[in-house]
């Protein structure tokens, strides 16, 4: 039997190429060894849009646009939508009554977020609650991986931690203890350096064409003591070589690292070069999302949610039995 996947992404609209990275290539890809739930986290969205929702739905539609466009595959992986399937709110009132407040107040993610993010009030009971929900999303279909990018670690450490709890005080280990599958890739900075975020607009979408990628990757930080064409460069500093680490075949990044080190091309030429390099890489991605039309969408979504309820209300007959409810 193969082993089952859950993971999910909030619904912001249009993917960029650190979500690509640092996520859905490696969803792709895991299609075929593991029984994959993909979801979009609509009630995590919630938690911070709360105040200006709207948006939402089309942000949903884009994104799973994305994830089609770029490979995942609703004959393999079930694609689906958090709120279709309320068995993980029922899960997650199991274990917010579970999880000590000390748990959810010390995570780190909750913690920086109060501070980072200005603008919005996010001092609400729902937004504490967002890795106890995040944990339910996970446990609901008894997933034994959970491909995430490196910022989610402590939301699958807590995810563990509150499995655990469930499985000792019902005796019962019914739930398997999740572990996160990250990339090999070096997660992209955005063009300024920063993390690569929506809010900063530093990134590379999915759907940028040629001409906006070719002016983005032109306002890319390279090795800042090269100054003149004939200074020597240094690669590994250099941002825009990460990029063609990632998104270039080796022989071509070989020959960028010799055109930097041995003072050979300037870096504006190195940066045309790399844009040509992504905008055709992008290319099938931006084709196949065109053609994908939102009643497609409904139909997959659909599909989705019902493979992804009949494993969900399962788990919850079994928990329901755990904790002595009449069923
Ligand atoms: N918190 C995740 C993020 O911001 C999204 C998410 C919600 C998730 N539920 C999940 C990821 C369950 C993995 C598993 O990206």
């Amino acid at each position: 039997m193969k082993k089952r996947i859950l993971s999910g992404m909030r619904p912001t609209g249009r993917l960029h190429l650190g979500h690509l990275v640092g996520a859905l290539n490696n969803w792709v890809g895991l299609q075929d060894s593991y029984e994959c739930f993909y979801m979009v986290a609509d009630w995590h969205a919630l938690m911070s849009e709360y105040e200006d929702p709207k948006g939402l739905r089309e942000a949903t539609y884009e994104m799973v646009r994305d994830f089609l466009a770029t490979g995942l595959d609703p004959n393999k992986s079930a694609i689906f939508i958090q709120s279709h399937v309320p068995e993980h709110l029922e899960l997650a009132m199991v274990f917010s009554d579970i999880t000590p407040l000390g748990w959810v107040e010390r995570c780190p993610t909750y913690k920086e977020q109060l501070r980072e993010i200005k603008g919005r009030d996010l001092t609400t009971y729902g937004f504490l609650g967002y890795p106890i929900l995040q944990a339910a999303d996970i446990a609901v279909y008894k997933a034994n991986s959970v491909p995430v990018g490196v910022d989610q670690i402590p939301h699958l450490e807590l995810t563990r931690e509150v499995i655990r709890r469930f499985n000792t005080l019902y005796k019962k280990n019914l739930f398997p203890e999740p572990e996160p599958i990250l990339t090999s890739r070096p997660k992209l900075l955005g063009l300024d350096n920063r993390k690569m975020s929506k809010s900063y607009a530093n990134y590379i979408a999915l759907s940028d064409t040629p001409k906006e990628i070719e002016k983005k990757v032109g306002q890319m930080i390279t090795d800042p003591a090269r100054i003149k064409l004939t200074d020597k460069g240094h690669p590994d500093i250099c941002n825009v070589f990460t990029y063609y680490t990632t998104f270039a075949k080796p022989e071509v990044t070989a020959e960028a690292r010799q055109w930097c080190e041995g003072a050979k091309l300037g870096c504006t030429e190195c940066k045309r070069n790399f844009s040509k390099i992504i905008s055709s890489y992008l290319e099938p991605i931006r084709t196949k999302h065109e053609k994908i039309t939102n009643s497609d969408i409904d139909d997959i979504l659909h599909n989705g949610a019902k493979k992804a309820k009949s494993n969900a209300s399962k788990t919850m007959q079994e928990v329901r039995q755990l904790i002595d409810f009449v069923i």
